[in-house]
């Protein structure tokens, strides 16, 4: 899909399907629908009485125009209450029609120009761009029918007004194919995607740009004493890495540090998952798709931070080299842990994780994460969970992730809950009873950060929809790419 800002009276744009956004309850059409209504004989005012059209968020009426208009059809878009409208519905809304249009196998989209008073130009032409880049992403790369693509203009009044709209019409796409990436990443099988592809993906997006890329395979964690991490990956053919990257603009604010889990399947390890635990569980990396994506959009966007990123990319898988419930093993920082379940990997593979990029003294710390059942029991697919050990840290990710469409729910990180995971044997235990399961795993992680400031985002209830609950004309089925536009707005408000 590509998004262009055209400059073009809407009247007369000659294109497959025309959007024009409504409110809820206007009694009658205004403004540019007014003027559709009146090219069109009262047509389109009849049409939406009869067919009973709402302008409930999201709703999209199509007419066709049988010649009366250069744009071949008119499509109107909800918008909902106008008291309720945000440039969160915003995005919303412009999802909604260009699925509509990609449904109906339309190829040219263009949406009628928007103005809010309270809304930068900008910021309505990313919302905008961005909801039709994520509505219409569909994952087929192993299928042999592929989605319909459409082209969207976002039309401007004068040249004046197409400046103001380009320069958000590119955040907005910068923003979204983010996103997508990192679905395509989560949607990729397990077998292809495996801890070494991952890898490749990270080289990839380092290419032709000044990311810094590292990679550590077995040999070098070993020698660097990262044995947690060789611990959860010991039972695969496919072995460890952590993949290292580095966006270091010329005068940085600050540092801050992201980890990803990468853990390519999780079977649970001797622990073994039942067959529906375990069956979506390649999604159990899309922390580090969220931290690759954020990473390889970082050049395109610059913002004035330096961002390091560790990504632990391991198979838990089961065989006789697998480790057991019982065996105690090393971090990085020395911190002694006892497995007391196989299936509570990802808090052990980012205690090397976190524990290294602490130890490379940036200003904060941020972990993304399918860690526990518990968050997603508590939530369901509606929201992730945040916690952390400093307030102001958890609050701006809050913030962000409100600013770019992203639920992030505080959850409380007491004593107590580290408490919970003392160790008889050794200096803490990876896994306690289910009651606080995502506090629990948080305090675990919690734990490596040291000093530095760090919050965890356990996207687990997010990261993957199977679609019976319910997605958003934003998150598809299978991967969302849940984490990268609230990482993405956070680090461009940190710049
Ligand atoms: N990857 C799972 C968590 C998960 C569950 C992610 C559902 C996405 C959807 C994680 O490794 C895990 O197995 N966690 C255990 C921890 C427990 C053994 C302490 C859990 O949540 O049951
Ligand atoms: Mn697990
Ligand atoms: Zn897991």
């Amino acid at each position: 899909m590509t998004v262009r800002v055209t400059v073009a009276d809407p009247m007369v744009h000659r294109c497959d399907v025309l959007a024009v956004g409504v409110f809820a309850a206007p009694g009658r059409l205004e403004g540019l629908a007014a003027k559709l209504d009146q090219a069109l004989g009262g047509a389109l005012a009849r049409a939406l009485h009869d067919e009973k059209f709402t302008a409930e968020l999201g709703k999209v009426f199509v007419l066709h125009t049988l010649g009366k208009l250069p744009a071949a059809r008119v499509a109107i878009v909800g918008l909902g209450d106008r008291d309720a409208f945000t440039i969160d519905r915003l995005r919303l809304a412009a999802a909604s029609v260009a699925r509509a249009a990609q449904d109906r196998r339309l190829s040219r989209l263009a949406l009628a120009p928007l103005q809010h008073r309270d809304w930068e130009p900008a910021a309505i032409a990313a919302a905008r761009a961005e909801g039709a880049i994520l509505g219409t992403y569909a994952f087929t790369k192993y299928r042999k029918e592929k989605s319909h693509g459409v082209d969207v203009d976002l039309l401007a009044a004068n040249r004046a007004e197409a400046t103001a709209l380009e320069a958000g019409r590119r955040r907005g796409q910068v923003v979204a194919e983010a996103v997508n990436y990192a679905r395509d990443l989560v949607n990729e099988p397990p077998n292809v995607l495996t801890p070494d592809a991952l890898a490749g993906e990270a080289r990839r997006a380092a290419r032709g740009t000044k990311l810094k890329v590292q990679v550590w395979g077995p040999q070098d964690l070993k020698k660097r004493g990262l044995e947690v991490i060789l611990a959860v990956g010991g039972a695969s053919a496919h072995t460890p890495r952590l993949i290292l990257m580095d966006y270091a603009p010329a005068r940085p604010r600050r540092t801050i540090a992201l980890a990803g889990k990468g853990v390519t399947f999780d079977t649970g390890g001797v622990d073994l998952k039942t067959p529906e635990g375990m069956a979506t569980m390649k999604e159990d990396m899309s922390g580090a798709a969220a931290v690759l994506a954020t990473m390889r959009a970082l050049p395109l966007l610059q913002p004035a931070v330096r961002v390091t990123a560790a990504i632990a990319a391991v198979e838990n898988a089961v065989g006789s080299r697998a480790m057991r419930p019982g065996d105690v093993v090393t971090a990085v920082n020395g911190t002694t842990i006892e497995i007391t379940n196989t299936d509570a990997e990802g808090r052990l593979i980012l205690a090397d994780a976190v524990a290294h990029l602490a130890a490379g003294g940036p200003d904060e710390i941020i972990d993304l994460a399918t860690l526990t059942g518990a968050a997603s029991v508590a939530l369901g697919p509606y929201a992730a969970a945040v916690m952390g050990s400093d307030q102001g840290l958890v609050d701006r990710l809050i913030g962000a992730g409100a600013r770019a469409g992203e639920r992030l729910v505080p959850f409380p990180l007491y004593e107590e809950y580290r408490r919970a995971m003392r160790s008889d044997i050794a200096d803490i235990k990876n896994a306690a009873s289910r009651h606080g399961g995502a506090q629990k795993g948080a305090a675990f992680i919690g734990e490596f950060a040291g000093k530095v400031p760090w919050a965890h985002v356990d996207i687990a209830p997010v990261a993957f929809l199977d679609g019976e609950e319910g997605t958003s004309p934003v998150l598809p089925r299978g991967g969302t790419g849940f984490g990268v536009r609230t990482l993405l707005e956070y680090l461009a408000g940190r710049g």
